[in-house]
Protein backbone atom coordinates (compact mmCIF):
# COMPACT_ATOMS: atom_id res chain seq x y z
CA UNK A 1 0.00 0.00 0.00
CA UNK A 2 1.29 3.45 -0.92
CA UNK A 3 0.75 6.58 1.13
CA UNK A 4 -1.87 7.82 -1.36
CA UNK A 5 -3.58 4.59 -2.37
CA UNK A 6 -7.14 5.21 -3.63
CA UNK A 7 -6.69 8.97 -3.43
CA UNK A 8 -7.35 11.34 -6.33
CA UNK A 9 -4.60 13.95 -6.59
CA UNK A 10 -4.76 17.06 -8.79
CA UNK A 11 -1.46 18.83 -9.51
CA UNK A 12 -1.08 22.16 -11.32
CA UNK A 13 2.03 22.83 -13.40
CA UNK A 14 2.69 19.09 -13.56
CA UNK A 15 4.42 18.86 -16.95
CA UNK A 16 7.93 19.60 -15.70
CA UNK A 17 10.10 20.44 -12.71
CA UNK A 18 8.73 20.09 -9.18
CA UNK A 19 5.18 19.52 -10.47
CA UNK A 20 6.32 16.60 -12.63
CA UNK A 21 8.09 15.02 -9.65
CA UNK A 22 4.91 15.42 -7.57
CA UNK A 23 2.86 13.70 -10.30
CA UNK A 24 5.37 10.82 -10.50
CA UNK A 25 5.64 10.42 -6.72
CA UNK A 26 1.85 10.49 -6.21
CA UNK A 27 1.40 7.80 -8.89
CA UNK A 28 4.09 5.68 -7.22
CA UNK A 29 2.26 6.14 -3.89
CA UNK A 30 -0.90 4.67 -5.40
CA UNK A 31 -2.92 7.78 -6.34
CA UNK A 32 -4.99 8.42 -9.43
CA UNK A 33 -3.51 11.67 -10.69
CA UNK A 34 -4.80 14.53 -12.83
CA UNK A 35 -2.48 17.34 -13.81
CA UNK A 36 -2.92 20.67 -15.56
CA UNK A 37 -0.27 22.64 -17.41
CA UNK A 38 0.20 25.11 -20.26
CA UNK A 39 2.85 22.78 -21.77
CA UNK A 40 0.80 20.34 -23.82
CA UNK A 41 3.56 18.31 -25.49
CA UNK A 42 5.41 17.57 -22.25
CA UNK A 43 2.13 16.89 -20.45
CA UNK A 44 0.97 14.33 -23.00
CA UNK A 45 4.38 12.65 -23.02
CA UNK A 46 4.35 12.34 -19.21
CA UNK A 47 0.80 10.99 -19.19
CA UNK A 48 1.71 8.41 -21.84
CA UNK A 49 4.84 7.33 -19.96
CA UNK A 50 3.00 6.88 -16.65
CA UNK A 51 -0.07 5.16 -18.07
CA UNK A 52 2.16 2.76 -20.04
CA UNK A 53 3.57 1.69 -16.67
CA UNK A 54 0.10 1.09 -15.20
CA UNK A 55 -0.50 4.51 -13.61
CA UNK A 56 -3.93 6.16 -13.60
CA UNK A 57 -3.17 9.60 -15.01
CA UNK A 58 -5.11 12.26 -16.89
CA UNK A 59 -3.69 15.49 -18.28
CA UNK A 60 -5.37 18.66 -19.52
CA UNK A 61 -3.81 21.73 -21.09
CA UNK A 62 -5.21 24.46 -18.83
CA UNK A 63 -4.13 27.97 -17.93
CA UNK A 64 -4.73 27.96 -14.17
CA UNK A 65 -5.29 31.72 -14.17
CA UNK A 66 -8.41 31.24 -16.33
CA UNK A 67 -11.31 30.58 -13.93
CA UNK A 68 -13.72 29.46 -16.65
CA UNK A 69 -11.26 26.97 -18.19
CA UNK A 70 -10.41 25.68 -14.70
CA UNK A 71 -14.05 25.13 -13.83
CA UNK A 72 -14.48 22.97 -16.96
CA UNK A 73 -11.23 21.08 -16.44
CA UNK A 74 -12.02 20.28 -12.78
CA UNK A 75 -15.50 19.09 -13.83
CA UNK A 76 -13.78 16.72 -16.30
CA UNK A 77 -11.54 15.37 -13.49
CA UNK A 78 -14.60 14.82 -11.28
CA UNK A 79 -16.33 13.01 -14.17
CA UNK A 80 -13.24 10.81 -14.69
CA UNK A 81 -12.41 9.99 -11.06
CA UNK A 82 -15.53 10.91 -9.03
CA UNK A 83 -13.78 13.25 -6.57
CA UNK A 84 -10.63 15.22 -5.77
CA UNK A 85 -8.98 14.31 -2.44
CA UNK A 86 -5.77 16.29 -2.81
CA UNK A 87 -4.98 19.54 -4.62
CA UNK A 88 -1.37 20.63 -5.13
CA UNK A 89 -1.10 24.26 -6.24
CA UNK A 90 2.34 24.09 -7.82
CA UNK A 91 2.15 26.17 -11.04
CA UNK A 92 4.20 29.31 -10.60
CA UNK A 93 6.66 31.63 -12.29
CA UNK A 94 9.62 33.80 -11.40
CA UNK A 95 9.70 37.55 -11.89
CA UNK A 96 12.62 39.95 -12.31
CA UNK A 97 10.92 43.36 -12.24
CA UNK A 98 11.52 46.60 -10.34
CA UNK A 99 8.96 48.80 -8.57
CA UNK A 100 9.23 51.74 -10.99
CA UNK A 101 9.29 50.16 -14.44
CA UNK A 102 6.93 47.26 -13.70
CA UNK A 103 3.56 47.83 -15.39
CA UNK A 104 0.18 47.07 -13.82
CA UNK A 105 -0.36 44.36 -16.44
CA UNK A 106 2.95 42.67 -15.50
CA UNK A 107 2.02 42.84 -11.79
CA UNK A 108 -1.34 41.19 -12.53
CA UNK A 109 0.30 38.43 -14.60
CA UNK A 110 2.59 37.49 -11.70
CA UNK A 111 -0.07 37.56 -9.01
CA UNK A 112 -2.55 35.71 -11.25
CA UNK A 113 -0.21 32.70 -11.49
CA UNK A 114 1.60 32.79 -8.14
CA UNK A 115 -1.39 33.65 -5.93
CA UNK A 116 -4.82 33.92 -7.56
CA UNK A 117 -4.58 30.52 -9.27
CA UNK A 118 -4.32 28.81 -5.86
CA UNK A 119 -7.58 30.46 -4.79
CA UNK A 120 -9.26 29.52 -8.09
CA UNK A 121 -8.14 25.87 -7.97
CA UNK A 122 -9.27 25.57 -4.34
CA UNK A 123 -12.58 27.23 -5.17
CA UNK A 124 -13.33 24.56 -7.78
CA UNK A 125 -12.03 21.50 -5.88
CA UNK A 126 -13.09 22.25 -2.28
CA UNK A 127 -16.78 21.38 -2.88
CA UNK A 128 -15.73 17.78 -3.65
CA UNK A 129 -13.57 17.61 -0.50
CA UNK A 130 -16.23 19.21 1.73
CA UNK A 131 -18.89 16.84 0.39
CA UNK A 132 -16.71 13.85 1.36
CA UNK A 133 -15.73 15.36 4.73
CA UNK A 134 -11.98 15.53 4.13
CA UNK A 135 -9.13 16.42 1.84
CA UNK A 136 -5.77 18.10 1.65
CA UNK A 137 -4.41 21.14 -0.19
CA UNK A 138 -0.69 21.77 -0.55
CA UNK A 139 0.47 25.15 -1.86
CA UNK A 140 3.98 25.38 -3.26
CA UNK A 141 5.24 28.69 -1.86
CA UNK A 142 8.94 29.52 -1.54
CA UNK A 143 11.75 30.42 0.83
CA UNK A 144 11.12 33.91 -0.63
CA UNK A 145 8.04 34.11 1.61
CA UNK A 146 10.50 34.60 4.50
CA UNK A 147 13.79 35.80 2.99
CA UNK A 148 14.36 37.20 -0.45
CA UNK A 149 17.11 38.56 -2.69
CA UNK A 150 17.49 41.64 -4.82
CA UNK A 151 16.32 41.43 -8.43
CA UNK A 152 13.23 39.28 -7.93
CA UNK A 153 10.67 41.99 -7.13
CA UNK A 154 7.81 41.28 -6.27
CA UNK A 155 8.08 37.45 -6.09
CA UNK A 156 8.39 37.57 -2.27
CA UNK A 157 5.08 39.44 -2.05
CA UNK A 158 3.24 36.83 -4.12
CA UNK A 159 4.73 33.87 -2.23
CA UNK A 160 4.16 35.56 1.18
CA UNK A 161 0.58 36.01 0.06
CA UNK A 162 0.37 32.31 -0.73
CA UNK A 163 1.55 31.39 2.78
CA UNK A 164 -1.03 33.82 4.21
CA UNK A 165 -3.70 32.28 2.00
CA UNK A 166 -2.67 28.87 3.34
CA UNK A 167 -3.29 29.96 6.96
CA UNK A 168 -6.52 31.72 6.12
CA UNK A 169 -7.91 28.79 4.15
CA UNK A 170 -6.72 26.23 6.72
CA UNK A 171 -8.84 27.90 9.40
CA UNK A 172 -11.81 28.27 7.10
CA UNK A 173 -12.04 24.62 5.99
CA UNK A 174 -10.78 22.81 9.12
CA UNK A 175 -14.37 22.24 10.22
CA UNK A 176 -14.83 20.12 7.06
CA UNK A 177 -11.80 17.95 7.81
CA UNK A 178 -9.79 19.58 5.02
CA UNK A 179 -6.12 20.39 5.76
CA UNK A 180 -4.23 23.17 3.97
CA UNK A 181 -0.45 23.48 4.13
CA UNK A 182 2.35 25.24 2.29
CA UNK A 183 5.70 23.83 1.22
CA UNK A 184 8.50 26.37 0.79
CA UNK A 185 11.38 25.13 -1.35
CA UNK A 186 14.74 26.88 -1.40
CA UNK A 187 16.98 26.36 -4.45
CA UNK A 188 15.70 23.31 -6.36
CA UNK A 189 17.37 22.21 -9.61
CA UNK A 190 14.67 22.93 -12.24
CA UNK A 191 14.35 25.07 -15.38
CA UNK A 192 13.15 27.93 -13.16
CA UNK A 193 16.37 27.99 -11.16
CA UNK A 194 18.52 27.54 -14.30
CA UNK A 195 16.69 30.58 -15.72
CA UNK A 196 17.43 32.54 -12.51
CA UNK A 197 21.15 31.72 -12.70
CA UNK A 198 21.26 32.46 -16.45
CA UNK A 199 19.66 35.93 -16.19
CA UNK A 200 21.68 36.99 -13.11
CA UNK A 201 24.27 39.73 -13.76
CA UNK A 202 26.76 37.99 -11.40
CA UNK A 203 28.26 35.11 -13.43
CA UNK A 204 29.39 33.53 -10.16
CA UNK A 205 25.91 33.42 -8.60
CA UNK A 206 25.50 29.63 -8.79
CA UNK A 207 28.76 28.92 -6.97
CA UNK A 208 27.91 31.52 -4.30
CA UNK A 209 24.45 29.97 -3.82
CA UNK A 210 26.01 26.53 -3.34
CA UNK A 211 28.51 27.89 -0.84
CA UNK A 212 25.84 29.16 1.59
CA UNK A 213 23.83 25.93 1.65
CA UNK A 214 24.32 24.18 5.01
CA UNK A 215 23.86 20.82 3.25
CA UNK A 216 26.33 21.90 0.58
CA UNK A 217 24.08 21.37 -2.42
CA UNK A 218 20.92 22.47 -4.23
CA UNK A 219 17.83 20.27 -3.76
CA UNK A 220 16.04 18.02 -6.23
CA UNK A 221 12.43 18.16 -7.37
CA UNK A 222 11.97 14.65 -5.94
CA UNK A 223 12.96 15.86 -2.47
CA UNK A 224 10.17 18.46 -2.60
CA UNK A 225 7.69 15.91 -3.97
CA UNK A 226 8.33 13.56 -1.02
CA UNK A 227 7.35 16.28 1.48
CA UNK A 228 4.31 17.27 -0.58
CA UNK A 229 3.06 13.66 -0.71
CA UNK A 230 3.67 13.28 3.04
CA UNK A 231 1.61 16.41 3.78
CA UNK A 232 -1.10 15.23 1.38
CA UNK A 233 -1.32 11.85 3.09
CA UNK A 234 -2.92 10.69 6.35
CA UNK A 235 0.57 10.49 7.86
CA UNK A 236 0.22 14.28 8.29
CA UNK A 237 -3.33 14.09 9.68
CA UNK A 238 -2.66 16.64 12.48
CA UNK A 239 -0.78 19.13 10.28
CA UNK A 240 -2.69 22.11 8.94
CA UNK A 241 -1.87 25.78 8.34
CA UNK A 242 1.85 24.96 8.34
CA UNK A 243 4.61 26.20 6.06
CA UNK A 244 7.21 23.43 5.59
CA UNK A 245 10.67 24.46 4.46
CA UNK A 246 12.48 22.19 1.99
CA UNK A 247 15.61 24.27 1.62
CA UNK A 248 18.62 22.31 2.88
CA UNK A 249 18.77 24.59 5.93
CA UNK A 250 19.27 27.82 3.95
CA UNK A 251 16.32 29.52 5.69
CA UNK A 252 17.81 29.19 9.17
CA UNK A 253 21.19 30.61 8.24
CA UNK A 254 22.22 33.97 9.68
CA UNK A 255 25.83 34.02 8.55
N1 LIG B 1 12.82 25.61 -8.48
C1 LIG B 1 12.98 26.26 -7.34
O1 LIG B 1 14.10 26.43 -6.85
C2 LIG B 1 11.79 26.77 -6.59
C3 LIG B 1 12.02 27.36 -5.35
C4 LIG B 1 10.95 27.83 -4.60
C5 LIG B 1 9.68 27.72 -5.10
N2 LIG B 1 9.45 27.18 -6.33
C6 LIG B 1 8.07 27.08 -6.80
O2 LIG B 1 7.81 25.74 -7.17
C7 LIG B 1 6.83 25.74 -8.22
C8 LIG B 1 7.35 24.92 -9.40
O3 LIG B 1 8.56 25.48 -9.82
P1 LIG B 1 9.54 24.75 -10.85
O4 LIG B 1 10.91 25.15 -10.47
O5 LIG B 1 9.19 23.33 -11.00
O6 LIG B 1 9.16 25.58 -12.18
P2 LIG B 1 9.10 25.14 -13.71
O7 LIG B 1 9.08 26.44 -14.47
O8 LIG B 1 10.13 24.13 -14.03
O9 LIG B 1 7.66 24.45 -13.81
C9 LIG B 1 6.50 25.19 -13.62
C10 LIG B 1 5.38 24.55 -14.42
O10 LIG B 1 4.20 25.34 -14.21
C11 LIG B 1 3.58 25.53 -15.47
N3 LIG B 1 2.78 26.77 -15.46
C12 LIG B 1 3.25 28.02 -15.32
N4 LIG B 1 2.22 28.89 -15.43
C13 LIG B 1 1.09 28.16 -15.64
C14 LIG B 1 -0.27 28.49 -15.85
N5 LIG B 1 -0.69 29.76 -15.89
N6 LIG B 1 -1.15 27.48 -16.03
C15 LIG B 1 -0.73 26.20 -16.01
N7 LIG B 1 0.55 25.82 -15.83
C16 LIG B 1 1.45 26.80 -15.66
C17 LIG B 1 4.73 25.62 -16.46
O11 LIG B 1 4.30 25.38 -17.79
C18 LIG B 1 5.68 24.55 -15.94
O12 LIG B 1 5.40 23.28 -16.49
C19 LIG B 1 6.56 27.20 -8.56
O13 LIG B 1 5.40 27.65 -7.87
C20 LIG B 1 7.80 27.92 -8.03
O14 LIG B 1 7.52 29.28 -7.71
C21 LIG B 1 10.49 26.70 -7.08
Amino acid sequence: MGRLTDRVVLVTGGSRGIGRAIVETAVREGAAVAFFDLEEKAGIALREELTANGGRVVFAQVDVTDGQALSTAVADVLAAYGCVDVLVNNAGRNVYADPVSMTEAEWDQVFDVDLKAAFLCAKHTLPSMIERGGGSIVNIASLHAKLTCDGMYPYAAAKSGLVGLTRSMALNVAKHGVRVNAVSPGYIRTALVDEYFAQHPDRDVERKALEVHPLGRIGTAEEVAEVVCFLASDAASFVTGADWAVDGGLGVRFA
